[in-house]
């Protein structure tokens, strides 16, 4: 009915005026997608105006190559619109383009800083699925976080590794890069013969000929861009199956790939992956992933542990505290994934937690035990533990601080408290099972638990451990 009155000459001009904006040469024409996210820690991060589904690497890495070209690769993305687009953004960080094309079709493209802005030859209409492929090669960057760490492309003794948390991974393929918007993966690394290529998910094939091996991986579970990696070296490497675990008949695959010069110092603590994976599954529920591992470089590879999807990495052997860490991270942050970098103490705090437990479980102090101790003393271990509540990081150059790691920590623990054991082990497996392979944000997790335990006030709790300013009172 509505749809025959005429309209209104107002409105009518309205509308001719906004055609006229968006229609230039006959057709009505899409807008281009934004440059950022909003993030509000990296509001650059991450493209508006599609999704990617699929990232394809193909990649070839020679450290010792003659020019200052060690990478070259071709990234081929299947995304789809989510608005008319005339232009959409990918982030990259250095390295130089040698031609982008969408559909087959040759795009114009230029780059601003680490926005790298593809105009198709045609517009992309609103839901349609397209692919962009992205022919690059140079020497990618390492990257220095707002916290003074290094990530992106770490060049190391006898190779490189990638690792992306927050941004670091728009220094080696171009991509959508922000924790949002999850793809599955192929990623074919061709190496000097000798060398390895370790990346995530599972080895499908290797081959070598004419001086160099080519192994492909793939990682079909959703991944967020930041828990890519690519580790390029001499590794030791073990492969095995957790038996009762996974969806194979002979387990959950294993991958571990350990520097030489480490592997002596690393043989007894990653000999407790299944263990430590068989604690996690009976904590936390199944394990989001088709295989796990580990890769080891050496110490100084970088100045951090990183729970890079199905294999974490670690700077030289990690003791057991940080294997559980990121075998936790697995389900918290790898397939429960934040919405923002907001949502960081999601990630950390669980894992925190995680470590916690583990101690708890296997004869050490109780949580409720590393609770106090943190609460009378903890300030003279991390100076910065009242600094700001683990809701709300006080800036990007503190997202790996305490507040985010102990007190985010601190938030489960007054959670458990409140509901008791047996309740908090089922918001725990609830909450990893009802965001599996997606992500979620804080309000996402409150709304959670209030509607696991109905008739608990959390507001307390909410407003001094996870919001509030301040060392909160003990009770
Ligand atoms: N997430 C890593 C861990 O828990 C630590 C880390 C590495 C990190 N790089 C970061 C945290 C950048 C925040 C920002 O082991
Ligand atoms: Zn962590």
């Amino acid at each position: 009915m509505s749809r025959s009155v005429p309209l209104a000459p107002a409105t009518a001009l309205l509308l001719v005026g906004a055609l006229a904006l968006t229609a230039c040469d006959g057709g009505v024409h899409g807008t281009p997608g934004g440059s950022g996210l909003r993030d509000p820690y990296f509001p650059k991060a991450g493209n508006g105006g599609y999704d990617v589904t699929h990232y394809d690497l193909d990649l070839a890495y020679d450290p010792d190559a003659p020019d200052t070209t060690t990478l070259s690769g071709t990234a081929t993305l299947t995304a789809r619109a989510t608005q008319d687009l005339s232009a959409f953004n990918l982030d990259l960080d250095g390295l130089d383009i040698r031609s982008v094309t969408v559909d087959g079709d040759k795009a114009r493209w230029n780059r601003t800083g680490q926005e790298l802005t593809v105009r198709p030859h045609d517009d992309l209409d609103e839901g349609r699925a397209f692919r962009v492929t992205v022919r690059y090669s140079g020497t990618p960057r390492t990257i220095t976080d707002p916290d003074g760490s290094n990530e992106g492309w770490l060049p190391t003794k006898d190779g490189a590794v990638a690792l992306g948390e927050p941004t670091g991974s728009m220094a080696w393929f171009p991509g959508n890069h922000h924790p949002s918007d999850k793809a599955s993966y192929d990623l074919t690394i061709t190496v000097p013969e000798g060398l390895q290529a370790v990346s995530n998910g599972e080895l499908t094939a290797t081959s070598t000929s004419g001086g160099r091996t080519t192994s492909t991986w793939h990682t079909a579970e959703p991944m967020a861009s930041y828990l890519a990696t690519l580790a390029i070296g001499d590794y030791d490497v073990r492969r095995y199956a957790i038996p009762g675990l996974g969806g194979t008949s002979d387990g959950l695959p294993v991958y571990t790939a350990v520097d030489p010069t480490e592997a002596a110092a690393s043989q007894k603590v990653l000999a407790q992956i299944p263990a430590v994976m068989k604690w996690a599954q009976a904590a936390f529920g199944p394990y989001p992933f088709a295989s796990t591992g580990a890769i080891v470089d050496r110490v100084g590879d970088a100045g951090y542990a990183l729970e890079t999807q199905n294999r974490p990495f670690f700077p030289g052997a990690p003791d057991t505290g940080t294997l559980v860490h990121e075998l936790a991270h697995q389900w918290f942050g790898d397939s429960v994934t934040p919405k923002t970098w907001q949502d960081m103490w999601l990630n950390e705090g669980f894992a925190t937690y995680a470590e916690w437990m583990w101690t708890e479980d296997h004869g050490g102090d109780s949580a409720q035990q590393t609770f106090d101790a943190l609460y009378d003393h903890g300030d003279d271990v991390y100076e910065d533990l009242w600094d700001f509540p683990p809701g709300k990081p006080s800036s990007a150059a503190h997202l790996s601080d305490s507040p985010v790691y102990q007190r985010g920590a601190m938030v489960l623990h007054k959670i458990r408290q409140t509901v008791g054991d047996k309740a908090f082990t089922a918001i725990v497996q609830g909450w990893a099972a009802a965001h599996r392979h997606g992500n979620a944000d804080t309000d996402d997790f409150t709304t959670y638990v209030e509607q696991q335990a109905p008739g608990k006030d959390f507001t307390p709790i909410w407003d001094t451990w996870l919001y509030g300013d301040g060392k909160p009172e003990r009770a």
